[in-house]
């Protein structure tokens, strides 16, 4: 059993479509084992992605993940990883493929609904960064 970080974008908050992302995350076989929704801060978007911070895209970035709320999510799940990653299709929903959850409802490459970990220490690092231990049901 493997678990990764799942965060429900801003762009899908605003747009009353959790539901129906936790719907297809639920359906590929993925068991939700800690839930929250936070607004995030500056600093916290900042240092979360902070292995982006000398991008272009960075600014835009956190002013987009602090712009309204997000979900943050424990997911487990044999190759959790990999499996939300394939659920979760492309960064860019323009090359994800046909029923992926950024195909189905990401906006673009910033709006893209959804980020999962990107590896199993990723995973460590990223739950650890929102979640305590106690937090998580499984
Ligand atoms: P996410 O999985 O949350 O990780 C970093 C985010 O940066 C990514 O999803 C995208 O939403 C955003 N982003 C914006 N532009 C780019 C880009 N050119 N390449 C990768 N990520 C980008």
């Amino acid at each position: 059993m493997e678990k990764t970080l799942s965060i429900i974008k801003p762009d899908a908050t605003t747009r009353n479509i959790t539901g129906k992302v936790n719907a297809m995350i639920e359906d590929a076989g993925l068991r939700i084992v800690a839930q929250k929704l936070i607004c995030l801060t500056t600093a916290q978007a900042e240092k979360f992605y902070q292995e982006h911070k000398d991008k272009a895209f960075f600014t835009n970035l956190v002013d987009f993940m602090t712009s309204a709320p997000v979900i943050v999510q424990v997911l487990a799940g044999e190759n959790a990883v990999s499996l939300y990653r394939k659920i979760m299709g492309a960064t860019n929903p323009a090359v994800a493929e046909e029923g992926t959850i950024r195909k189905t409802f990401a906006l673009s490459i910033d709006k893209n609904t959804v980020h999962g970990s990107d590896s199993p220490e990723s995973a460590k690092r990223e739950i650890g960064f929102f979640f305590s231990e106690t937090e998580i049901c499984e």
